[in-house]
């Protein structure tokens, strides 16, 4: 993609966000922020035993960057498996956003996947948790 149309795809996943809004039945959640902003991003999961994502969605507040990826990510995320998504890392994420638009942004671009990623661990420390319980 050019400029312009990298441009154009953080413009149209900030201002027609996909997968936005909270989840009924979410089993993971977690809110992420930068501190030195205050932006933040919510992401809600559904996650089938087999560690399917079975849906997915966002919340958040900020800059057009982070809201954008949080779009971007919940698009991208949806079905994959646990692994799969595993494998995605900050550069990946802010080749798919545009690295040229993004790189002077990288923390803007990456909240998403943080916070993603937590999600999930907390997700994982609680299946761990209701295995140990008597
Ligand atoms: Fe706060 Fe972009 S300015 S996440």
């Amino acid at each position: 993609m050019d400029r312009q149309a990298q441009i154009d795809f953080i413009l149209d996943h900030y201002e027609n966000p996909r997968h936005y809004g909270p989840l009924p039945g979410a089993t993971a959640v977690w809110k992420g922020g930068n501190r030195g902003c205050g932006d933040v991003v919510t992401f809600y999961l559904k996650v089938e035993p087999i560690g399917r994502i079975a849906d997915i969605s966002f919340e958040g507040e900020g800059c057009t960057i982070s809201q954008a990826s949080a779009s971007y990510l919940s698009e991208f995320a949806s079905g994959k498996t646990l692994d799969e998504l595993g494998r995605l890392d900050h550069n990946d994420l802010i080749d798919a956003l545009g690295r040229e638009i993004v790189t002077q942004r990288t923390r803007c671009a990456t909240l998403s996947l943080d916070t993603l990623r937590a999600a999930i661990r907390k997700r994982e420390r609680e299946l761990v948790a209701a295995q140990i319980k008597p």
